[in-house]
């Protein structure tokens, strides 16, 4: 099968930390090259103790960089040139000791200093020791990137090279890969131009301080949708109930809690092409929610009475000025799954609603928090049954459905 050219004429910068899982940047530099990316690599002197230059200038087929003073590179390239010619920077394996300067803003080498005298976008594959990664200092340092637009991709948890367990394995270079695919994905792509919003996860409708009413959904249909939709170029907004996913790469998420900061989220990111509400939203939430917790030595059991939210995707779909363009729904249901999804998109006005079962299986689990779903696209001209498949595939599936929506409607993007 032909490989996509996902990456035709990005160029990437790619900084190889000192760590064991160097060598997987080998296979990372073969995968960019494939979807038509331009590799060029800095390697720090530690690194080269992991995997050779000659190794990864053989699979770039460039120069490879490694040293600050090295009057011949200045020569040919700047560090300067050298970092701001990228599209994107890569670092990976990102050592907690390039992740450390890096937070302090220090250049004392290449790879440093390439970091530091750039505006270019950074991903960094982190990779260290569990207990380097779980560091008070390290923890320091990785909110201290996140709060300076550095992207992160992993670490992953697992059996590590130094016989412990836990997070600071780095990404496999095809998560490595995607991350990359999405942050250049904006603005090109069959979606450039268009504004999205997704909606996804569960709400949390509170109690008291302590307690609340909440779902089974994990986020991870909706939050793979939306950073499907950025893949092919939209520029979209993650409106996420409280889960436990990190945002997705390429996407600008907004965290919410409730029914209503949701639907306030939702209208502050209008107008907006498209809208996806795949939240499973509360559709009630206490209206006596008491300011203290409630106590149980006060006996008997609390009273709570409820009051309706307001619907989210209803509320966006009758907009009249600001309506999105396209605006769909998903139902969610255990039984009639076409004949209530069916209603409910004429109910809600929507104009597509995507409908999944999501009644418990044999094992105890389904659809929600589930990795796969199986979904029946119902529109006014027609049902879709795809068959079972991962909920990466199903985003993939429907975002490619969206695009050719748009390419078959002949209006352009919304100004
Ligand atoms: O998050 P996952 O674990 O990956 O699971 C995915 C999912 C099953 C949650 C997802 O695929 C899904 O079906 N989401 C919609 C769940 C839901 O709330 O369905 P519903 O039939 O109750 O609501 C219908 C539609 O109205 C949905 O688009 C929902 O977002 C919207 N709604 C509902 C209530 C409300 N107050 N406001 C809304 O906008």
């Amino acid at each position: 099968m032909a490989q996509s050219q996902s990456l035709n004429g990005k160029r990437v910068l790619l900084i190889i930390g000192g760590g064991i899982a160097a060598y997987k940047t080998l296979d990372l530099i073969r995968r960019l090259r494939e979807r038509g990316a331009s590799v060029r690599a800095i390697m720090t002197r530690a690194a080269q103790e992991f995997v050779t230059p000659l190794s990864v200038s053989s699979l770039t087929g460039e120069k490879v960089y490694t040293d600050l003073f090295d009057l011949t590179d200045e020569a040919e390239m700047g560090h300067i040139q050298l970092s701001r010619s990228a599209d994107l920077i890569i670092a990976a394996p990102a050592t907690a000791d390039l992740m450390a300067k890096m937070a302090m803003g220090r250049a004392d080498d290449l790879a440093s200093t390439a970091l530091l005298a750039t505006d270019t976008p950074v991903l960094i594959a982190p990779a260290m020791n569990v207990r380097m990664w779980l560091h008070p200092a390290t923890q320091r340092n990785i909110a201290q990137l996140k709060a300076d637009g550095i992207a992160f991709i992993g670490p992953g948890e697992g059996d590590m090279a130094c016989g412990e367990y836990g997070p600071g394995r780095m990404a496999e270079p095809l998560e490595i890969l995607s991350a990359a695919e999405a942050m250049l994905g904006a603005g090109t792509g069959p979606l450039a131009g268009l504004k999205a919003l997704v909606t996804s996860g569960p709400t949390h409708e509170p109690i008291d301080p302590v307690r609340y009413i909440a779902n089974r959904s994990s986020g991870k249909q909706g939050h793979a949708i939306a950073a499907a939709l950025a893949r092919l170029g939209a520029e979209t907004l993650l409106i996420s109930g409280p889960v436990n996913l990190p945002d997705p790469l390429g996407v600008s998420t907004k965290h919410v809690e409730t029914a209503r900061e949701m639907l306030a989220a939702c209208e502050a990111a209008l107008p907006a092409d498209i809208a996806v509400c795949a939240a499973a939203v509360a559709d009630w939430r206490v209206d006596n929610e008491a300011g203290q917790k409630i106590k149980k030595e006060k006996g008997g059991l609390p009273q709570l009475s409820f009051t309706e939210n307001p619907d989210i995707l209803a509320t966006l779909s009758k907009l009249n000025h600001s309506r999105p363009r396209l605006v769909i729904g998903f139902a969610a249901e255990t039984e009639n799954v076409i004949e209530h999804a069916s209603a409910k998109r004429e109910r809600k006005g929507c104009d597509w609603i995507v409908a999944n079962d999501v009644s418990v299986d044999e094992t105890g689990g389904g659809v929600m928090g589930g990795e796969e779903n199986t979904i029946h696209l119902i529109r006014a001209e027609g049902r879709e049954d795809w068959p079972r498949m991962a909920k990466s595939a199903a985003a993939e599936k429907l975002a490619h459905a969206i695009a050719q929506h748009f390419s078959l409607s002949d209006e352009g993007p919304r100004s």
